[in-house]
Protein backbone atom coordinates (compact mmCIF):
# COMPACT_ATOMS: atom_id res chain seq x y z
CA UNK A 1 0.00 0.00 0.00
CA UNK A 2 1.61 3.24 -0.99
CA UNK A 3 0.83 6.35 1.22
CA UNK A 4 1.04 9.97 -0.96
CA UNK A 5 0.92 13.09 0.29
CA UNK A 6 0.71 15.98 -2.67
CA UNK A 7 0.98 19.75 -2.20
CA UNK A 8 0.05 19.64 1.51
CA UNK A 9 -0.09 23.24 3.45
CA UNK A 10 -0.91 23.84 6.91
CA UNK A 11 -1.55 27.56 8.39
CA UNK A 12 -2.44 29.00 11.55
CA UNK A 13 -3.99 32.74 11.82
CA UNK A 14 -1.20 34.34 10.64
CA UNK A 15 1.47 32.41 9.59
CA UNK A 16 2.48 29.45 6.94
CA UNK A 17 3.70 25.90 9.18
CA UNK A 18 4.24 23.56 6.44
CA UNK A 19 4.63 24.92 2.28
CA UNK A 20 4.00 22.74 -0.84
CA UNK A 21 5.01 19.02 1.11
CA UNK A 22 4.63 16.50 -1.12
CA UNK A 23 6.24 13.06 -0.55
CA UNK A 24 5.56 9.03 -1.94
CA UNK A 25 5.88 6.12 0.90
CA UNK A 26 5.87 2.83 -1.30
CA UNK A 27 5.92 -0.81 0.31
CA UNK A 28 9.36 -2.08 1.16
CA UNK A 29 10.27 1.78 1.72
CA UNK A 30 11.26 4.27 4.37
CA UNK A 31 11.14 7.84 4.12
CA UNK A 32 13.24 9.94 7.19
CA UNK A 33 12.19 13.71 7.63
CA UNK A 34 14.99 15.18 9.57
CA UNK A 35 14.79 18.97 9.95
CA UNK A 36 14.73 22.02 12.15
CA UNK A 37 12.58 22.02 15.52
CA UNK A 38 9.38 23.60 14.97
CA UNK A 39 9.66 23.47 10.66
CA UNK A 40 6.75 21.21 10.60
CA UNK A 41 7.68 17.37 10.57
CA UNK A 42 4.91 16.52 13.08
CA UNK A 43 2.14 18.58 11.51
CA UNK A 44 3.25 16.40 8.42
CA UNK A 45 2.25 13.03 10.16
CA UNK A 46 -0.59 14.79 11.85
CA UNK A 47 -1.83 15.77 8.61
CA UNK A 48 -1.60 11.50 7.11
CA UNK A 49 -3.39 10.44 10.03
CA UNK A 50 -5.59 13.70 10.52
CA UNK A 51 -5.36 14.67 13.54
CA UNK A 52 -4.58 17.99 12.82
CA UNK A 53 -5.15 20.66 15.66
CA UNK A 54 -8.58 22.28 14.27
CA UNK A 55 -7.43 25.95 14.93
CA UNK A 56 -5.13 25.29 11.72
CA UNK A 57 -5.89 25.03 8.12
CA UNK A 58 -5.04 22.49 6.19
CA UNK A 59 -5.00 21.92 2.58
CA UNK A 60 -3.46 19.55 -0.59
CA UNK A 61 -4.01 15.87 -0.82
CA UNK A 62 -3.81 12.34 0.89
CA UNK A 63 -3.90 9.12 -0.93
CA UNK A 64 -3.74 5.26 0.45
CA UNK A 65 -3.91 2.16 -1.23
CA UNK A 66 -5.92 4.19 -3.70
CA UNK A 67 -8.49 6.23 -2.13
CA UNK A 68 -7.91 9.96 -1.96
CA UNK A 69 -8.68 12.34 0.17
CA UNK A 70 -8.72 16.14 0.49
CA UNK A 71 -6.58 16.87 3.14
CA UNK A 72 -8.96 19.44 4.74
CA UNK A 73 -11.25 16.65 5.21
CA UNK A 74 -9.53 15.28 8.14
CA UNK A 75 -12.53 12.88 9.31
CA UNK A 76 -11.89 11.01 5.85
CA UNK A 77 -8.43 9.94 7.41
CA UNK A 78 -10.18 8.04 10.49
CA UNK A 79 -10.95 4.91 8.57
CA UNK A 80 -7.29 4.40 7.72
CA UNK A 81 -6.46 4.59 11.76
CA UNK A 82 -4.67 0.87 12.91
CA UNK A 83 -6.04 -0.72 9.41
CA UNK A 84 -3.79 1.33 6.62
CA UNK A 85 -1.63 3.68 8.90
CA UNK A 86 -0.57 3.09 12.09
CA UNK A 87 1.27 5.62 14.46
CA UNK A 88 4.14 4.68 16.92
CA UNK A 89 3.25 6.93 19.97
CA UNK A 90 5.69 8.85 21.28
CA UNK A 91 5.61 7.51 24.78
CA UNK A 92 4.81 4.42 24.77
CA UNK A 93 4.57 3.87 28.40
CA UNK A 94 2.67 7.02 28.85
CA UNK A 95 -0.10 5.40 25.91
CA UNK A 96 -0.06 2.24 26.62
CA UNK A 97 -3.41 1.36 29.15
CA UNK A 98 -1.96 0.98 32.29
CA UNK A 99 -5.35 -1.69 33.69
CA UNK A 100 -4.36 -3.88 30.95
CA UNK A 101 -1.70 -6.97 30.73
CA UNK A 102 0.17 -6.62 27.66
CA UNK A 103 -0.89 -9.57 25.88
CA UNK A 104 -4.52 -7.58 26.21
CA UNK A 105 -2.91 -4.59 24.86
CA UNK A 106 -2.07 -6.19 21.83
CA UNK A 107 -5.01 -8.77 21.35
CA UNK A 108 -7.21 -5.40 21.42
CA UNK A 109 -6.07 -4.53 17.98
CA UNK A 110 -6.22 -7.61 16.36
CA UNK A 111 -10.01 -8.31 17.96
CA UNK A 112 -11.39 -5.08 17.29
CA UNK A 113 -9.40 -3.77 14.29
CA UNK A 114 -8.94 -7.03 12.42
CA UNK A 115 -12.22 -8.64 13.80
CA UNK A 116 -10.84 -11.34 15.24
CA UNK A 117 -12.41 -13.80 17.54
CA UNK A 118 -11.37 -13.88 21.40
CA UNK A 119 -9.37 -16.84 20.90
CA UNK A 120 -7.10 -16.57 17.71
CA UNK A 121 -7.14 -12.55 18.97
CA UNK A 122 -4.95 -13.61 22.07
CA UNK A 123 -3.33 -16.52 20.30
CA UNK A 124 -2.02 -13.87 17.67
CA UNK A 125 -1.17 -11.77 20.19
CA UNK A 126 1.03 -14.34 22.09
CA UNK A 127 2.93 -14.95 18.74
CA UNK A 128 3.37 -11.09 17.97
CA UNK A 129 4.85 -11.10 21.53
CA UNK A 130 7.21 -13.67 21.10
CA UNK A 131 8.43 -12.78 17.72
CA UNK A 132 9.64 -9.53 20.07
CA UNK A 133 11.18 -11.59 22.75
CA UNK A 134 8.21 -10.62 25.11
CA UNK A 135 7.05 -14.10 25.57
CA UNK A 136 8.00 -12.99 29.28
CA UNK A 137 6.09 -9.81 29.49
CA UNK A 138 2.91 -11.37 28.58
CA UNK A 139 0.62 -10.96 31.63
CA UNK A 140 2.89 -7.93 33.16
CA UNK A 141 1.11 -4.67 33.66
CA UNK A 142 3.10 -1.70 31.99
CA UNK A 143 4.71 -0.30 35.24
CA UNK A 144 6.04 -3.92 35.31
CA UNK A 145 7.94 -3.31 31.91
CA UNK A 146 11.05 -2.06 31.50
CA UNK A 147 11.12 1.29 28.92
CA UNK A 148 12.77 -1.47 26.52
CA UNK A 149 10.45 -3.34 26.93
CA UNK A 150 7.06 -0.78 27.56
CA UNK A 151 8.66 0.10 23.74
CA UNK A 152 8.35 -3.22 21.89
CA UNK A 153 4.78 -3.64 23.67
CA UNK A 154 3.46 -0.05 22.12
CA UNK A 155 5.23 -1.60 18.84
CA UNK A 156 3.06 -4.33 18.96
CA UNK A 157 0.12 -3.11 20.04
CA UNK A 158 -0.01 -0.12 17.67
CA UNK A 159 0.40 -2.68 14.25
CA UNK A 160 -1.59 -5.42 15.44
CA UNK A 161 -4.38 -3.93 13.42
CA UNK A 162 -2.27 -5.19 10.70
CA UNK A 163 -1.37 -1.57 8.75
CA UNK A 164 1.34 -1.49 6.35
CA UNK A 165 2.27 1.84 7.08
CA UNK A 166 4.10 3.09 10.19
CA UNK A 167 4.52 6.74 11.62
CA UNK A 168 7.45 7.47 13.55
CA UNK A 169 7.53 10.23 15.68
CA UNK A 170 11.40 10.31 17.53
CA UNK A 171 10.66 6.90 18.49
CA UNK A 172 14.68 6.77 19.67
CA UNK A 173 14.29 10.36 21.74
CA UNK A 174 16.46 9.88 24.82
CA UNK A 175 17.06 5.99 24.35
CA UNK A 176 21.07 4.80 24.88
CA UNK A 177 22.48 3.27 21.88
CA UNK A 178 21.44 -0.39 22.72
CA UNK A 179 17.90 0.41 23.25
CA UNK A 180 17.76 2.55 20.28
CA UNK A 181 19.15 0.06 17.80
CA UNK A 182 16.76 -2.36 19.08
CA UNK A 183 14.10 0.18 18.06
CA UNK A 184 15.63 0.38 14.83
CA UNK A 185 16.05 -3.49 14.10
CA UNK A 186 12.29 -3.13 15.55
CA UNK A 187 11.56 -0.58 12.48
CA UNK A 188 13.47 -2.30 10.10
CA UNK A 189 11.82 -5.61 10.45
CA UNK A 190 8.39 -4.12 9.16
CA UNK A 191 10.05 -2.86 6.14
CA UNK A 192 11.54 -5.80 5.07
CA UNK A 193 8.61 -7.35 5.43
CA UNK A 194 6.40 -5.44 3.10
CA UNK A 195 5.51 -2.33 5.24
CA UNK A 196 6.17 1.44 4.64
CA UNK A 197 7.94 3.25 7.09
CA UNK A 198 7.78 7.44 8.03
CA UNK A 199 10.08 8.18 10.59
CA UNK A 200 10.79 11.61 12.10
CA UNK A 201 14.22 11.67 13.49
CA UNK A 202 16.99 14.17 14.94
CA UNK A 203 19.06 11.66 15.02
CA UNK A 204 21.70 11.05 12.17
CA UNK A 205 22.93 7.77 13.19
CA UNK A 206 18.87 6.67 13.06
CA UNK A 207 18.52 8.21 9.54
CA UNK A 208 22.13 5.69 8.61
CA UNK A 209 20.95 2.85 9.86
CA UNK A 210 16.96 2.99 8.35
CA UNK A 211 18.33 4.16 5.19
CA UNK A 212 15.91 5.13 2.06
CA UNK A 213 14.88 8.57 1.19
CA UNK A 214 15.46 11.77 3.37
CA UNK A 215 13.60 14.87 3.18
CA UNK A 216 15.50 17.23 4.92
CA UNK A 217 12.72 20.30 6.07
CA UNK A 218 13.35 24.20 7.33
CA UNK A 219 10.54 26.36 8.04
CA UNK A 220 7.87 24.55 6.96
CA UNK A 221 9.19 23.87 3.98
CA UNK A 222 11.54 20.76 2.13
CA UNK A 223 14.78 21.83 1.64
CA UNK A 224 16.35 18.90 0.58
CA UNK A 225 15.60 15.12 -0.42
CA UNK A 226 17.13 12.15 -2.08
CA UNK A 227 18.38 8.84 -1.17
CA UNK A 228 20.09 8.60 2.60
CA UNK A 229 24.07 7.58 1.01
CA UNK A 230 23.87 10.81 -0.63
CA UNK A 231 22.16 13.35 1.56
CA UNK A 232 24.05 11.95 4.51
CA UNK A 233 27.46 11.82 3.32
CA UNK A 234 27.04 14.24 0.75
CA UNK A 235 24.88 17.33 1.22
CA UNK A 236 24.18 20.01 -1.16
CA UNK A 237 21.84 22.23 1.18
CA UNK A 238 23.74 24.28 3.49
CA UNK A 239 21.34 24.02 6.20
CA UNK A 240 21.58 20.10 5.49
CA UNK A 241 25.60 20.37 5.52
CA UNK A 242 25.43 21.99 9.10
CA UNK A 243 23.01 19.83 10.19
CA UNK A 244 25.25 16.84 10.02
CA UNK A 245 28.49 18.84 10.54
CA UNK A 246 26.85 19.36 13.98
CA UNK A 247 26.65 16.21 15.38
CA UNK A 248 28.18 16.13 18.81
CA UNK A 249 31.22 14.24 17.68
CA UNK A 250 32.19 17.46 16.12
CA UNK A 251 31.80 19.46 19.32
CA UNK A 252 35.05 20.73 20.77
CA UNK A 253 35.79 19.58 23.91
CA UNK A 254 34.35 21.07 27.56
CA UNK A 255 38.26 21.63 28.52
CA UNK A 256 39.00 24.06 25.13
CA UNK A 257 35.82 25.96 25.45
CA UNK A 258 36.12 26.31 29.43
CA UNK A 259 36.43 29.97 30.41
CA UNK A 260 36.51 29.59 34.10
CA UNK A 261 38.25 26.37 34.68
CA UNK A 262 38.43 27.20 38.51
CA UNK A 263 35.80 25.51 40.50
CA UNK A 264 34.02 26.92 42.42
CA UNK A 265 32.64 26.13 46.14
CA UNK A 266 30.64 23.27 46.75
CA UNK A 267 27.19 23.47 46.52
CA UNK A 268 25.72 19.67 46.98
CA UNK A 269 27.93 16.74 48.46
CA UNK A 270 26.78 13.37 48.56
CA UNK A 271 28.90 10.87 50.10
CA UNK A 272 28.79 6.90 50.38
CA UNK A 273 25.15 7.36 48.78
CA UNK A 274 23.87 3.89 48.03
CA UNK A 275 20.47 3.50 46.40
CA UNK A 276 18.01 0.82 45.99
CA UNK A 277 14.41 0.36 43.79
CA UNK A 278 12.20 -2.72 44.07
CA UNK A 279 14.37 -4.34 46.11
CA UNK A 280 17.47 -4.18 43.95
CA UNK A 281 20.34 -2.25 44.72
CA UNK A 282 20.95 -0.02 41.80
CA UNK A 283 24.50 1.48 42.69
CA UNK A 284 26.42 1.73 46.12
CA UNK A 285 29.40 3.96 47.32
CA UNK A 286 28.64 6.80 45.58
CA UNK A 287 31.07 10.33 46.31
CA UNK A 288 30.00 13.02 44.31
CA UNK A 289 30.80 16.63 45.37
CA UNK A 290 29.40 19.61 42.65
CA UNK A 291 31.16 22.62 42.10
CA UNK A 292 29.67 25.75 41.17
CA UNK A 293 29.73 26.73 37.93
CA UNK A 294 30.95 22.85 36.89
CA UNK A 295 29.08 20.53 34.66
CA UNK A 296 29.44 17.04 35.57
CA UNK A 297 28.11 14.17 33.14
CA UNK A 298 25.89 11.29 34.35
CA UNK A 299 25.87 8.46 31.91
CA UNK A 300 25.23 4.56 32.17
CA UNK A 301 22.66 2.19 30.54
CA UNK A 302 18.41 2.39 31.15
CA UNK A 303 17.17 1.90 34.07
CA UNK A 304 20.88 1.98 36.22
CA UNK A 305 19.47 4.84 38.17
CA UNK A 306 20.22 8.00 37.05
CA UNK A 307 16.86 9.60 37.59
CA UNK A 308 16.66 8.17 40.73
CA UNK A 309 20.04 9.63 41.77
CA UNK A 310 18.87 13.01 40.76
CA UNK A 311 15.70 12.23 43.19
CA UNK A 312 17.79 11.56 46.10
CA UNK A 313 20.55 14.24 45.51
CA UNK A 314 17.46 17.06 45.31
CA UNK A 315 15.88 15.27 48.43
CA UNK A 316 13.04 13.69 46.59
CA UNK A 317 13.73 10.37 48.18
CA UNK A 318 16.15 9.01 50.66
CA UNK A 319 18.98 6.95 49.97
CA UNK A 320 19.16 3.62 51.27
CA UNK A 321 22.38 4.80 53.17
CA UNK A 322 24.54 7.82 52.54
CA UNK A 323 24.25 11.55 53.19
CA UNK A 324 23.77 14.14 50.88
CA UNK A 325 24.63 18.07 52.06
CA UNK A 326 22.76 20.71 50.33
CA UNK A 327 24.85 23.75 51.09
CA UNK A 328 23.58 25.78 53.83
CA UNK A 329 21.29 28.72 54.02
CA UNK A 330 19.86 28.63 50.09
CA UNK A 331 16.36 28.40 49.67
CA UNK A 332 15.57 24.45 48.34
CA UNK A 333 13.78 26.02 45.56
CA UNK A 334 17.28 27.08 43.58
CA UNK A 335 17.90 23.02 43.51
CA UNK A 336 16.14 22.48 40.72
CA UNK A 337 15.47 19.72 38.07
CA UNK A 338 15.16 20.05 34.63
CA UNK A 339 12.12 16.68 33.40
CA UNK A 340 12.98 14.37 30.87
CA UNK A 341 9.63 14.67 29.24
CA UNK A 342 8.60 18.41 28.76
CA UNK A 343 5.16 18.29 27.73
CA UNK A 344 4.80 16.21 30.99
CA UNK A 345 5.38 19.71 33.24
CA UNK A 346 2.89 21.85 31.79
CA UNK A 347 -0.60 22.14 32.56
CA UNK A 348 -2.43 21.53 29.00
CA UNK A 349 -4.74 24.11 29.46
CA UNK A 350 -3.25 27.35 30.06
CA UNK A 351 -1.01 29.66 27.92
CA UNK A 352 2.65 29.08 27.98
CA UNK A 353 3.03 32.48 29.03
CA UNK A 354 0.16 32.30 32.14
CA UNK A 355 2.82 29.24 33.42
CA UNK A 356 5.87 31.28 32.96
CA UNK A 357 4.49 34.31 34.84
CA UNK A 358 3.32 31.96 37.84
CA UNK A 359 7.11 30.55 37.51
CA UNK A 360 8.36 34.11 37.96
CA UNK A 361 5.83 35.07 40.44
CA UNK A 362 6.81 32.09 42.63
CA UNK A 363 10.56 32.72 41.99
CA UNK A 364 10.01 36.44 42.47
CA UNK A 365 12.22 37.40 39.49
CA UNK A 366 10.93 39.79 36.72
CA UNK A 367 8.99 38.39 33.96
CA UNK A 368 11.56 40.55 31.35
CA UNK A 369 14.43 37.81 33.14
CA UNK A 370 12.40 34.67 31.65
CA UNK A 371 12.19 37.09 28.48
CA UNK A 372 15.99 36.83 27.93
CA UNK A 373 16.57 33.67 28.47
CA UNK A 374 13.72 32.83 25.49
CA UNK A 375 15.87 34.85 23.19
CA UNK A 376 18.79 33.68 24.17
CA UNK A 377 17.67 30.25 23.05
CA UNK A 378 15.80 31.56 20.26
CA UNK A 379 12.27 30.80 21.00
CA UNK A 380 9.88 32.69 19.23
CA UNK A 381 8.07 34.82 21.56
CA UNK A 382 5.10 34.60 19.39
CA UNK A 383 4.27 31.03 21.10
CA UNK A 384 3.73 32.17 24.58
CA UNK A 385 0.40 32.51 23.66
CA UNK A 386 -0.26 29.17 23.15
CA UNK A 387 -1.24 26.28 25.09
CA UNK A 388 1.92 23.48 25.42
CA UNK A 389 0.39 21.03 22.46
CA UNK A 390 0.07 23.93 20.16
CA UNK A 391 3.61 24.26 20.23
CA UNK A 392 6.67 22.09 18.87
CA UNK A 393 8.18 19.60 20.89
CA UNK A 394 11.28 21.00 20.49
CA UNK A 395 9.63 24.53 21.29
CA UNK A 396 8.10 23.03 24.65
CA UNK A 397 11.44 21.97 25.86
CA UNK A 398 13.55 25.06 25.59
CA UNK A 399 10.41 26.95 26.77
CA UNK A 400 10.71 24.15 30.19
CA UNK A 401 14.79 25.09 30.15
CA UNK A 402 13.84 29.10 30.22
CA UNK A 403 11.60 28.45 33.06
CA UNK A 404 13.98 26.10 35.03
CA UNK A 405 16.96 28.81 34.40
CA UNK A 406 14.87 32.04 35.51
CA UNK A 407 14.75 30.24 39.18
CA UNK A 408 18.52 31.07 39.29
CA UNK A 409 19.49 27.71 40.39
CA UNK A 410 22.83 26.84 42.52
CA UNK A 411 22.42 23.41 41.64
CA UNK A 412 21.00 21.81 38.67
CA UNK A 413 19.74 17.82 37.41
CA UNK A 414 19.51 18.37 33.72
CA UNK A 415 17.49 14.95 32.14
CA UNK A 416 18.51 15.09 28.95
CA UNK A 417 17.73 18.44 28.28
CA UNK A 418 17.80 18.89 24.59
CA UNK A 419 16.33 15.23 23.82
CA UNK A 420 14.12 16.81 21.57
CA UNK A 421 16.37 19.03 19.63
CA UNK A 422 17.85 18.42 16.32
CA UNK A 423 21.89 19.18 16.41
CA UNK A 424 22.25 21.96 15.36
CA UNK A 425 19.60 23.65 18.00
CA UNK A 426 21.30 21.13 20.78
CA UNK A 427 24.53 22.37 20.08
CA UNK A 428 23.47 26.48 20.66
CA UNK A 429 20.78 25.10 23.60
CA UNK A 430 23.98 23.37 25.03
CA UNK A 431 25.97 26.55 24.42
CA UNK A 432 23.55 28.78 26.26
CA UNK A 433 22.96 26.29 29.02
CA UNK A 434 26.90 26.13 29.89
CA UNK A 435 27.15 30.36 29.62
CA UNK A 436 24.64 30.54 31.65
CA UNK A 437 24.94 28.37 34.50
CA UNK A 438 28.72 29.50 34.44
CA UNK A 439 27.38 32.96 35.24
CA UNK A 440 25.55 32.14 37.73
CA UNK A 441 27.82 29.71 39.28
CA UNK A 442 25.20 26.69 39.14
CA UNK A 443 26.94 23.38 39.40
CA UNK A 444 25.44 20.89 36.77
CA UNK A 445 24.48 17.37 36.50
CA UNK A 446 23.85 16.41 32.79
CA UNK A 447 22.00 13.38 32.31
CA UNK A 448 22.33 11.65 28.96
CA UNK A 449 22.64 8.47 26.95
CA UNK A 450 24.96 10.32 24.93
CA UNK A 451 28.39 9.77 25.73
CA UNK A 452 30.09 11.60 23.19
CA UNK A 453 27.59 14.61 23.74
CA UNK A 454 28.81 13.88 27.32
CA UNK A 455 32.54 13.62 26.97
CA UNK A 456 32.56 17.17 24.61
CA UNK A 457 30.28 19.11 26.99
CA UNK A 458 31.32 18.23 30.42
CA UNK A 459 34.34 18.57 32.97
CA UNK A 460 33.90 15.14 34.20
CA UNK A 461 31.92 12.23 33.84
CA UNK A 462 30.22 9.10 36.11
CA UNK A 463 28.76 6.34 35.03
CA UNK A 464 26.45 4.25 36.75
CA UNK A 465 25.16 0.93 36.97
CA UNK A 466 28.95 -0.90 36.23
CA UNK A 467 28.05 -3.71 38.56
CA UNK A 468 24.98 -4.38 36.96
CA UNK A 469 24.93 -7.52 34.72
N1 LIG B 1 -2.02 24.47 17.06
C1 LIG B 1 -1.06 25.27 16.64
N2 LIG B 1 -1.24 26.59 16.49
C2 LIG B 1 -0.27 27.40 16.03
N3 LIG B 1 0.96 26.96 15.69
C3 LIG B 1 1.22 25.66 15.82
C4 LIG B 1 0.24 24.74 16.29
N4 LIG B 1 0.79 23.50 16.33
C5 LIG B 1 2.07 23.65 15.90
N5 LIG B 1 2.32 24.94 15.59
C6 LIG B 1 3.61 25.48 15.10
O1 LIG B 1 3.93 24.85 13.88
C7 LIG B 1 5.34 24.72 13.74
C8 LIG B 1 5.66 23.28 13.34
O2 LIG B 1 5.34 22.41 14.40
P1 LIG B 1 5.77 20.88 14.41
O3 LIG B 1 5.30 20.30 15.70
O4 LIG B 1 5.33 20.23 13.18
O5 LIG B 1 7.37 21.00 14.42
P2 LIG B 1 8.45 19.83 14.35
O6 LIG B 1 9.22 20.00 13.09
O7 LIG B 1 7.82 18.54 14.61
O8 LIG B 1 9.42 20.27 15.55
P3 LIG B 1 10.17 19.37 16.68
O9 LIG B 1 11.37 18.85 16.03
O10 LIG B 1 10.51 20.42 17.71
O11 LIG B 1 9.21 18.35 17.17
C9 LIG B 1 5.95 25.12 15.08
O12 LIG B 1 6.55 26.38 14.99
C10 LIG B 1 4.76 25.15 16.02
O13 LIG B 1 4.92 26.15 17.01
MG1 LIG C 1 7.83 17.19 16.28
Amino acid sequence: MTLTIENLRIAAAGAVLVRDVSLTLEPYRTVTILGETGSGKTLVAEAAMGTVAPELAVSGRIADGGEISDAADQGARRGAWGRRIAMLPQEPWVSLDPTMRSLAQVAEGHRFVRGLGPGPARRQARADLASLNLAAGDDRYPHQLSGGMAQRVAFASARAGGAPITLADEPTKGLDATMRDAVVALLRKAVEEGGSLLCITHDIAVAKALGGEIIVMLKGEIVERGDADTVLVAPSHPYTRRLVAAAPENWPTATATATASVPGDVVLEGTELAVSRNGRRLFSDLDLAVRAGEWIGVTGPSGCGKTTLGNVLLGLMPPASGRVRRRAGVASTRFQKLYQDPVATFSRHVSLRTALAETTARHRVSFDDVMTLLERLRVPVALLDRRPDQVSGGELQRVSLARVLVAKPIFLFADEPTSRLDPITQQETMDVMREVTRERGCGTLLVTHDRTMAERITERRITLGSDLA
